[in-house]
């Protein structure tokens, strides 16, 4: 741990105004990807690709209720560095309820020296949304080549209840793997994942953070391509988890650890009174089955206390709160549906399979083939069944937030109980989630977050509502 941490900075808007068409108070960005050079590694520089030219990119903060309007201009080279691939991209906000047009949908490309006007709508509850590439069959070394961010989405009960500020922090987590020249790695095993041996916390190795004596909540982000994570802190004290993928949970939970796949998100606080000026904490990571370790894989990050005899006793955020928010889709209940539907995920020849189907037949339809097909506003049980030893597959759906209803019919972990938009699909285990289709209409994809699975071609779409025109 000697890499002093570091966050991304925060994007400012261009400027602010009143949307034209609907009248919605707007915040206008502009971004920008491109390749750049970062300095990761001690006197080494790594070719990446980058939102702004930096990894992570940079984060958009917003407020409920204040839509964004983001032009996305693609300045990458023509091909990837790497593997030649042609650079189209499109740009997914994982968290946000879009419009399909705005939802980085893998076929709706944007061509190097094009660019695209991205709208979200940001009226869901408080949550950390993070925007990643999402291009057709490149998705995993174009987001490990850099193209990632996080994006806070603010609401009044979540800035009265969870710590602002200095005091809310981002950690995005990735493993790389790099050549001796600095350059990223890129290995792409029989197209089963991607496991790096170096861990980086907002695109730096095993950083150390200085904290104060205070309640700091941490919003974490898995950013791997394949690596499933399992934090714990290195006192043994559990953490206190306050958020999940779609913003508070009902109540908060302690837990010592948490295993944590692929897009999932989880906001935890730490509570650094309880600890000596001077002292290290360290984030360190159990391990999880079927990844591959390091040696330096069961490290993350750590934390060293410095004095601090002012702000201890400055009583803002700085309680655990139990109670935190009562959501729409916690509040789901099974009896609401009599429809269950089954998605089997294995690997069929070679190919990663949802029901025996992968994103080719989708394509060769027109896109008109759906895995399913519910109704705006119904509510329904999906069951991910994943039958094989061999793999965990972090399974997402665009568009909604669900509640984990149960895994192997067991009650879901206590880490799980808030709003998910990606559940652990584990070895020989079966999930059912329930959730409720809208507010929009129209095709919206779903896929496993290893996104080496995803490329490889475990990904389907699934339509709201009537098929338009
Ligand atoms: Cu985070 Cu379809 O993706
Ligand atoms: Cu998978």
């Amino acid at each position: 741990y000697q890499t002093p941490f570091v966050q991304a900075p925060i994007l400012r808007p261009d400027r602010s105004g009143i949307d034209p068409v609907d009248g919605a108070p707007t915040q206008y960005y502009t971004l920008a990807a491109m390749a750049a050079s970062a300095a990761i590694l001690p006197r080494l520089k790594t070719p990446i690709l980058g939102y702004n030219g930096i990894f992570p990119g940079p984060t958009i903060s917003v407020e409920q209720g204040t839509k964004a309007v983001v032009r996305m201009r693609n300045q990458l080279p023509a091909t990837h560095p790497y593997d030649g691939h042609p650079l189209y991209s499109s740009t997914h906000l994982h968290g946000s309820a879009s419009l399909p047009q705005y939802d980085g949908y893998a076929n709706d490309i944007t061509n190097p020296g094009f660019r695209k006007d991205y709208v979200y709508p940001n009226f869901q509850p408080a949550r950390t949304l993070w925007y990643h590439d999402h291009a057709v069959h490149h998705t995993a070394i174009n987001v490990y080549s850099g193209l990632a961010a996080q994006y806070h989405l603010h609401d009044p009960l979540e800035r009265a209840l969870l710590p602002q500020g200095e005091f809310d922090v981002a950690l995005t987590i990735n493993d790389a793997m790099f050549a001796v020249d600095g350059s990223l790695a890129y290995e792409d095993n029989s197209h089963s994942g991607l496991w790096g041996d170096v861990v980086l916390v907002n695109g730096r190795p095993w950083p150390v953070m200085k904290v104060k004596k205070r309640v700091y909540r941490f919003r974490v982000v898995n950013a791997c391509i394949s690596r499933s994570l399992r934090p714990t802190l290195s006192t043994g004290d559990p953490v206190t988890m306050v958020a999940t993928d779609g913003g508070l949970m009902p109540v908060s939970q302690s837990v010592a650890s948490w295993r944590h796949g692929p897009a999932e998100r989880y906001e935890i606080l730490i509570d650094f009174r309880k600890y000596k000026a001077g002292q290290r904490i360290e984030l360190r990571n159990m391990s999880n089955k079927n990844n591959v370790d390091y040696e330096f894989t069961n490290s993350i990050m750590a934390f060293d206390v410095v004095p601090d005899p002012v702000d201890t006793k400055d009583p803002t955020w700085n309680t655990i709160p139990v109670q935190l928010a009562p959501s729409e889709v916690m509040a789901l209940k099974p009896s609401a549906t009599t429809i269950t539907r089954p998605f089997k995920i294995a690997r069929n020849n070679g190919l990663w399979t949802i029901n025996g189907t992968t994103w080719e037949p989708i394509v060769a339809s027109g896109f008109r083939d759906v895995a399913a097909n519910p109704d705006l506003n119904a509510v329904e049980i999906w069951e991910f069944h994943n039958p094989g030893g061999g793999w965990y597959h972090p399974m997402h759906i665009h568009l909604i937030d669900f509640q984990v209803l149960s895994r192997n019919g067991q009650a879901p972990f206590a880490y799980e109980k808030g709003p998910k938009d990606v559940v652990y699909v584990g070895e020989n285990e079966k999930v059912q989630v329930l959730m409720k289709f809208g507010p929009h209409t129209g095709r919206y994809m779903i896929h496993c977050h290893n996104t080496v699975h995803e490329d490889h071609d475990m990904m389907v779409q699934y339509r709201v509502g009537p098929e338009d025109a």
